[in-house]
């Protein structure tokens, strides 16, 4: 695999891109109109979209087939087949300029863009300057962008990405159509992988891709870009135990398991499966972590059942449902369990020897 797995399967078009509809419906209505604005805004969390749609946005606006053909405008999408469509996908189109406000706060990069647009498009209908990670510009930086985006030819469109919207200048906002990008469901991230690993004739069990997706806390980015370092090494096959060794964290099968011995009062297991975990490298103060987050989720699931609906985009519909059954299982004394389990946590970060810490609190809860 030469090409990075997120570089390969960035999606082409509006309808590969997961988990934004409304802003696609939008986009891809005003594409079929043929309606460009001037300016527009992508904020949301990283590895999301921000800028695989900006240059989706930039096809739409400079497709060769698109200005050629009516009907195949109408379907709202760019042809990625045409030369100017490949070569905004392969990053060196002369008109669409993608400039980084994180180098050096943008400042040289705005001037070389005032200059830029100036001249008109060498090959194409716009030119088109996608601005990454507008809110790090400078003051200076953003005032001049501002001045060009009050009065910009009409050839221009301005794309800004942004993960932190909030410290852009209201005065840019306000010039710019904006999107606002939402968390991908765990679901979805899964589903992307699912279609990877197909093409990829990657094999790895459903539990491990889960492992991964979730790992990657909302980011197609970076459960992506995990998935490359576990094929890196050459081997097509991903094992459970590679995975949990590369994120640091243990399946979820392990960790219901384990939870399954507190809810049911067994000590005895608890305490032996604990010093197998340790035993077997994993962090304790990630499991740790996990434990009381799962803990949390099956507590909150027995006073207020219907909160599962809540955690359809964070977890998987098998594993709510394992959740639902330890919910059965809890009863008051547990409450206790969770408070000393915290406290074990906030202990065993200092502590020489953290396993003690948390056989403690369990010993201490549930003897
Ligand atoms: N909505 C999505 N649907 C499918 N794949 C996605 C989606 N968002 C991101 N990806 C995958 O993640 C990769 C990175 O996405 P992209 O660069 O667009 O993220 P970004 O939002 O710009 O992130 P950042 O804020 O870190 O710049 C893409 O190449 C693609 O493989
Ligand atoms: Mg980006
Ligand atoms: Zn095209």
């Amino acid at each position: 695999m030469s090409l990075a797995i997120y570089r390969k399967y960035r999606p082409a078009s509006f309808e590969d891109l997961l988990g934004q509809e409304l802003t696609i419906n939008i986009l891809k209505e005003a594409a079929k109109q043929n309606k460009m604005a001037h300016a527009y805004l992508f904020a949301g969390p990283r590895g999301t979209g921000k800028t695989t749609l900006s240059r989706i946005v930039a096809k739409i606006a400079n497709c060769e087939k698109r200005q050629n053909d009516k009907k195949f405008r109408e379907k709202g999408e760019p042809c990625n087949a045409c030369r100017i469509c490949k070569e905004i996908d392969e990053g060196h189109s002369m008109d669409v300029m993608e400039i980084d406000a994180a180098s050096n706060r943008g400042i040289d990069e705005i001037r070389n863009l005032k200059e830029n647009i100036r001249v008109s498009p060498a090959s194409s209908k716009h030119k088109v300057f996608i601005i990454d990670e507008a809110h790090q510009l400078t003051k200076d930086a953003a005032n001049a962008l501002l001045k060009t985006l009050e009065e910009p030819p009409s050839y221009a469109i301005f794309i800004l990405a942004t993960t932190e919207p909030e410290k852009i200048p209201a005065t840019i906002l306000s010039r710019a159509q904006q999107f606002y990008f939402k968390y991908p469901s765990l679901e979805m991230i899964v589903r992307k992988l699912n279609s990877i690993i197909q093409k990829e004739n990657i094999a790895i069990d459903p539990d491990a891709l889960e492992l991964i997706a979730s790992s990657a806390e909302g980011s197609f980015r970076d459960a992506e870009s995990l998935l490359d370092q576990l094929v890196s090494f050459g081997d097509k096959t991903i094992t459970m135990g590679e995975v949990e060794g590369m994120v640091g964290k243990v399946g979820f099968d392990k960790l219901s398991q384990f939870a399954g011995t507190l809810l049911s009062q067994n000590v005895k297991e608890a305490l032996s499966m604990l010093s197998e975990i340790e035993d077997a490298g994993y962090n304790l103060t990630q499991f740790t972590k996990d434990l009381i987050q799962y803990l949390r989720r099956v507590m909150v699931l027995k006073y207020n059942p219907e909160m599962e609906e809540m955690f359809k985009s964070e977890l998987m519909a098998s594993h709510i449902k394992v959740m639902v059954d330890h919910a059965k299982l809890f009863t008051d004394q547990h409450l206790n369990l969770i408070k000393n389990i915290i406290n074990a946590y906030s202990q065993m970060r200092y502590s020489q020897f953290p396993i003690i810490p948390l056989e403690v609190a369990l010993v201490e809860s549930l003897k």
